[in-house]
């Protein structure tokens, strides 16, 4: 049967990346139909919200979700449920999206364009499950208020609540673990269990599921150490799994290991294996309109919505050869350039990957 992808390319350099990605979709042929709509800054600016009723409808029929990025400087005064990334919060509490898989590959041929020395990266490859629908991003009770008691009570306060139930961790837990028996069988949680009552939960509830999976070793970390060792020995660490927000915080660092955000892509994962996927990168609206993006993370987030969502995996895997073999081949957006490559634009990278399709 036909699936149905849609198509959110977002703000700035968002459709210059997703043109890339879809001429390499198209060049594959596949049995899917594609629908565009507006989400973000784009959607703010023609209906009024950055996740208008009729972009919500389509990402809930559609089998899958390619998206950009959003999000631009000129947004960022308006009010919180305003602003664009309200859209991807929106759209992973409406889908159900709680699984966040962020993978951290240092492909070889740019082992140079990591901060860290080439011998502690190079060959590294990373996943990190993020849950995706829970923690401090969405807990309640949440606000703004006078405080009530304490030494500043009268002055104004915010808060936000830390909270994890059972079933969530445990839901996330066998995700994790099904990753890791699948890869080096060796898993890491990372919490902040000697400080709060939900890492002391998430701790017990990982100890747990972990009689399941025999074959798999579990170690705990704490998110602080966590930080380090992915600066210190990060080919130690293979499976990561952790909360929505010390997710968010070590995906970006080990992002940066790899030299190049703009290779990074990322996939979010209902029950129904039905899924949002992204570049780990943002909407970089100051080099919007030139033609000069890297679309490849956008390209193997296209690759993984194959794998992960549309049950199409020889197709995922021709994407990713065919990117492996341009960086082979010395093409280089701006971002991954260095002395004797090719460089080129962003849809130029794109007509470098549907050749390499073969
Ligand atoms: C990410 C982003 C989002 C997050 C923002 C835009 C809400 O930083 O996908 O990592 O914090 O999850
Ligand atoms: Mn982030």
């Amino acid at each position: 049967m036909t699936k149905k992808v849609a198509v959110l390319a977002g703000d700035g350099i968002g459709s210059e990346i997703m043109a890339q990605a879809l001429k390499v979709l198209k060049a594959l042929d596949l049995d899917l139909v594609y629908e565009e709509a507006l989400v973000g800054g784009v959607a703010y600016a023609a209906y009024g919200h950055p996740l208008p009723e009729s972009t919500l409808k389509l990402a809930k029929e559609s089998d899958a979700v390619l998206f950009g990025a959003v999000g631009d400087f000129k947004y960022d005064n308006l009010e919180r449920h305003l602003r664009p990334e309200q859209a991807i919060l929106g759209l992973r509490k409406a889908l159900g999206l709680f699984v966040n898989l962020r993978p951290a590959v240092c492909y070889k041929e740019l082992t140079y364009a990591s901060s860290l020395k080439p011998e502690l990266v190079s060959g590294l490859d990373l996943l990190i499950v993020r849950e995706l629908t829970g923690d401090v991003y969405f807990g309640q009770p949440r606000g703004r208020r006078i405080s009530p008691d304490g030494l500043f009570a009268g002055s104004e306060e915010g808060f936000d609540t830390m909270r994890y139930s059972k079933p969530e961790v445990e839901r996330i837990a066998h995700v994790a673990f099904k990753a890791a028996q699948g890869r080096g069988k060796h898993l890491t949680s990372v919490d902040k269990a000697n400080v709060l009552e939900t890492s002391q939960l998430w701790r017990d509830t990982m100890n747990r599921v972990a009689k399941e999976y025999p074959d798999v070793t579990l170690e705990h970390m704490y998110v602080d150490n966590a930080a380090m060792q992915l600066v210190r020995a990060p080919k130690k660490l293979d499976v990561l799994v952790t909360g929505n927000l010390f997710g968010d915080i070590l995906s970006d660092e080990a992002a940066m290991l790899t030299g190049s955000i703009g290779m990074l892509a990322s996939a979010a994962l209902n029950e129904k294996k039905q899924g949002l996927f992204e570049p780990s990168h943002g909407s970089a609206p100051d080099i919007a309109g030139q033609n000069i993006a890297n679309p490849l993370a956008q390209i193997l987030s296209a690759a993984m919505m194959l794998r992960y969502s549309l049950d199409m995996p020889e197709a995922a895997d021709k994407i990713e050869k065919a990117v492996k073999r341009v960086l082979a081949e010395g093409y280089r957006t701006g971002d991954i350039w260095s002395e004797g490559c090719k460089k080129v634009t962003c849809s130029e990278m794109g007509d470098a990957v549907v050749a390499a399709l073969q």
